[in-house]
């Protein structure tokens, strides 16, 4: 058993998931379109071993009760990755493991750290265990841990397929990050821990009297955000994405029970970036389940819708990402 490294990447979506048909499988209500996000990254180590009674991890320098939720999901998702080394008959096959985890931006805050969390798991698990899987198999066993996961085993622009079955529902790369040069300003207006996990937020998703509505339109507005990729139209790819953000958030605030989940330092950075619009700084926002927002921009308005941003008074920090590459085996292992 070999103790493997990876690091993988986070991703935002640009087209949502929200609603799963299938709890367990975590099929979902509609597919969806992210950019993964190099520097927003988790780096896993990962070791099966054989004097070890039960899975031990480490996020961010801390253990993790094994009774916690996030040490279960971990714990079932490696015996995930356990069952199929049994049925191929490798050695080690039932080991606990030691897991330690890191990451470069704050978890549990709606920046998707379950996505890159989950996918680097995957990932190290799979070398860890000398399973030999294809980034299809790598991408359904990871949909399986968190929805987000599915698509960050794949690099550059991502569509994840809705799929009726678990063989069908698995993400791939519409196109390498080479493609097309965004940029992404994280906007963090607090640090603490978000309330409702996402995972919670999906349960209530269809008790939205617009979920149909939304529904029925998402499949058009895929084909619209893929065709403006094609095209590099950001102007197009940006009206759509902060439409669809504002969408997203009003399935939550009118699901039983509501979800309001932005903070004032949330709409003030909306107003920010609607003002630098006005002033000829094409960028556009867009937010999952949480109060810190992802604003896209072009390379060369990164630097000063940076600034911008930081110098608004609720703004704690900001973070900036590129378009970024599937997850990759690193040598500098965490233990
Ligand atoms: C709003 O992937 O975190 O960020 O599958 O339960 O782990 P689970 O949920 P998760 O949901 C993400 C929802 C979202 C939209 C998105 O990233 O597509």
């Amino acid at each position: 058993m070999k103790k493997t490294t990876i690091q993988a990447s986070s991703d935002i979506a640009l087209i949502k998931y929200w609603g799963k048909k299938d709890e367990v499988l975590r099929l979902p209500e509609n597919g969806s379109i992210s950019i993964i996000l190099s520097g927003l990254d988790t780096v896993t180590t990962v070791e099966f071993r054989e004097d070890l009674i039960q899975d031990q991890v480490f996020i961010q320098g801390e253990e993790i009760e094994n009774v916690s939720i996030e040490a279960q999901r971990v714990s079932k998702h490696l015996d995930r990755m356990r069952d199929l080394a049994k049925e191929r008959k490798i050695t080690g096959a039932n080991w606990f493991a030691k897991v330690v985890s890191k990451n470069t931006f704050p978890r549990g805050t709606g920046l998707s750290s379950s996505g890159s969390g989950m996918a680097a798991l995957t990932y190290a698990a799979a070398r860890a265990l000398g399973l030999d899987v294809s980034e299809k198999e790598l991408s359904i066993l990871s949909r399986q841990a968190s929805g987000t996961a599915c698509r960050c085993v794949c690099g550059g622009f991502v569509e994840w397929l809705d799929g009726d079955t678990s063989d069908t529902s698995y993400s791939h790369t519409i196109f390498s990050k080479e493609h097309w040069d965004i940029r992404d300003v994280v906007a963090v207006v607090d640090e603490g821990r978000k309330k409702i996990s996402s995972t919670e937020g999906h349960t209530t998703a269809q008790t939205s009297p617009f979920f149909k509505v939304r529904q029925d339109r998402i499949k058009q507005k895929i084909e619209l955000v893929k065709q403006a990729i094609a095209e590099k139209n950001f102007t197009e790819l940006g009206k759509i994405v902060e439409a669809e953000a504002l969408e997203f958030h009003s399935i939550l605030l009118t699901s039983e029970v509501p979800l309001i989940l932005w903070y004032p330092g949330t709409v003030q950075v909306m107003h920010e970036v609607q003002k630098m619009r006005e002033e000829g700084i094409e960028c556009y926002f867009t937010i999952n389940t949480g109060f810190n927002l992802h604003i896209l921009t072009l390379p060369e308005f990164e630097a000063e819708v940076n600034q911008r941003l930081f110098a608004l008074p609720l703004v704690v920090k900001t973070l900036t990402a590129t378009i970024g590459d599937k997850p990759k085996e690193i040598s500098e292992h965490l233990f």
